[in-house]
């Protein structure tokens, strides 16, 4: 059979008011059951969507069926092969090229840097947590949540924090660019470009500094690598900069943000954090789950290609959903508790095979130091106002947490 089996009523996962205000879990849900191979309708000529654990992990295994190169984000910049990142930038390229861009990259991943940053994040958490508590509470989205990325790429990028903060504004509206908050009256398209350009011309003048006086950070480290005996180009080195400054700035925020929402929803399970400081990595893993914050990534098929009966055709683009599959029921037990005991817990947060997240040890740090920190200073949270959420079906972000904390 190569029919495309629809659920009971429309469904649009392009629509982002589903991610505003709707419950898009419910809608993961009956695509599971009822459309797990879905064939989402869209005026610039539709896409699949693969909802369950075991079909978006296979799609993630097979990169010879499944391309990065045309883009990973629906109708994003980089939707052409022609477009000068593919090929270029880890998250748009496809193997060998990946795997030898990979390597370089990854030399900025190393021990010594995770903790020169844990170093930098402890600081500028520990003092936001300390104003935090003092005021009884505040919007925790913007008065500690930015400091977990800032704190880390400041260190990654040997920014001032200044600048840290300049290149997170900068990621947030690049990525925000379709929530008005972000593109004020610029309007979406022009605030996606506005952003790029102003982020390049940072990264530019970085690399020039770097290149003059080279020190022990992500830029002078791609200054210096050498990809097939060739330095690398200054085209790879501003597109994977870029990449790991969108991966760390606009993914651990939101994830930080939605676990004190979590804990806030959860006493019971916050009171067990606080009371057992061994659940602390088991709880780490559930938040990735729970949160999902990366809520799909876009492939194009290679080839034509069946899954589940349904024919999916070379050319097409296909989304894989993390966050419906961190929710199968196939795979978890009772995948809708928030359990910070919970074990085993293969979640598909960081993706899986060649593209898993390169910052997942970065990413793992930063949630442990702010769960560590809340956990030892026996925080608790309580919701006080609307719980604001970005405009976008890529990151599950929340905007503003308003919330009253004590200590107990
Ligand atoms: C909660 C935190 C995070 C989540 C949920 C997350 C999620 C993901 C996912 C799902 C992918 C796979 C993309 C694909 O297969 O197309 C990915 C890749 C990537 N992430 Fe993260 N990420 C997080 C944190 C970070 C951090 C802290 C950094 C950098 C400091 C980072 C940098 C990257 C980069 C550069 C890639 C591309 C890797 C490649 O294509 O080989 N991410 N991330």
């Amino acid at each position: 059979m190569t029919g495309r089996a629809q659920p009971d009523a429309p469904i649009d996962l392009n629509d982002l008011d589903l991610f505003v205000s709707g419950d898009p879990h419910a809608v993961w849900s009956r695509l599971r059951r009822t459309a797990p191979v879905y064939w989402n309708p869209a005026p610039d000529g539709g896409f699949w969507a693969l909802t369950r654990y075991e079909d978006v992990s296979a799609a993630y295994i097979d990169t010879v069926s499944f391309s990065s190169k045309y883009g990973t984000v629906l109708g994003g910049s980089y939707r052409n092969a022609a477009d000068t990142a593919s090929g270029q930038m880890l998250i748009c390229s496809d193997p060998p090229d990946h795997r030898l861009l990979r390597q370089q990259v990854h030399k900025a991943f190393a021990p010594w840097m995770i903790e020169k940053a844990t170093r930098r994040v402890v600081e500028f958490l520990g003092a936001a947590l300390d104003r935090f508590v003092a005021a009884g509470g505040g919007d925790f989205a913007t008065e500690v949540a930015l400091e977990l990325p800032a704190g880390f790429l400041s260190a990654m990028f040997d920014l001032g924090r200044d600048d840290a903060f300049r290149l997170l504004r900068l990621t947030r509206s690049m990525i925000g660019h379709k929530d008005a908050e972000y593109s004020g009256s610029s309007g979406a398209d022009m605030t996606l470009v506005a952003s790029q350009v102003e982020i390049f011309d940072m990264l530019t003048d970085l690399t020039e500094r770097r290149r003059k006086e080279p020190g022990d950070d992500l830029v002078s480290l791609l200054c210096a690598a050498e990809i097939n005996g060739r330095p690398m180009t200054d085209s790879q080195i501003l597109y994977n900069c870029l990449n790991v400054a969108v991966g760390g700035n606009e993914t651990t925020p939101y994830t930080a943000t939605a676990a004190v929402l979590a804990l806030a929803e959860h006493p019971d399970q916050a009171q067990r954090l606080i009371a057992d400081p061994g659940l602390l990595s088991t709880a780490v893993e559930e938040i990735f789950r729970w949160t999902s914050t990366n809520a799909y990534v876009q492939r194009t098929a290679t080839r034509d290609v069946e899954i589940r009966g349904t024919l999916i055709k070379a050319g097409q683009s296909v989304t894989l959903w993390n966050a419906s599959a961190n929710r199968d029921e196939d795979q978890f037990a009772s995948p809708d508790v928030f359990d910070v005991s919970r074990a085993p817990n293969q979640h598909l947060a960081f993706g899986v095979a060649a593209h898993r997240c390169i910052g997942m040890g970065g990413a793992r740090q930063e949630i442990t130091l702010l769960m560590r920190a809340l956990a030892e200073r026996r925080l608790r949270f309580e919701v006080t106002g609307p719980v604001e959420r970005l405009r976008s079906n890529f990151m599950l972000g929340i905007k503003h947490l308003p919330v009253a904390v004590s200590v107990g």
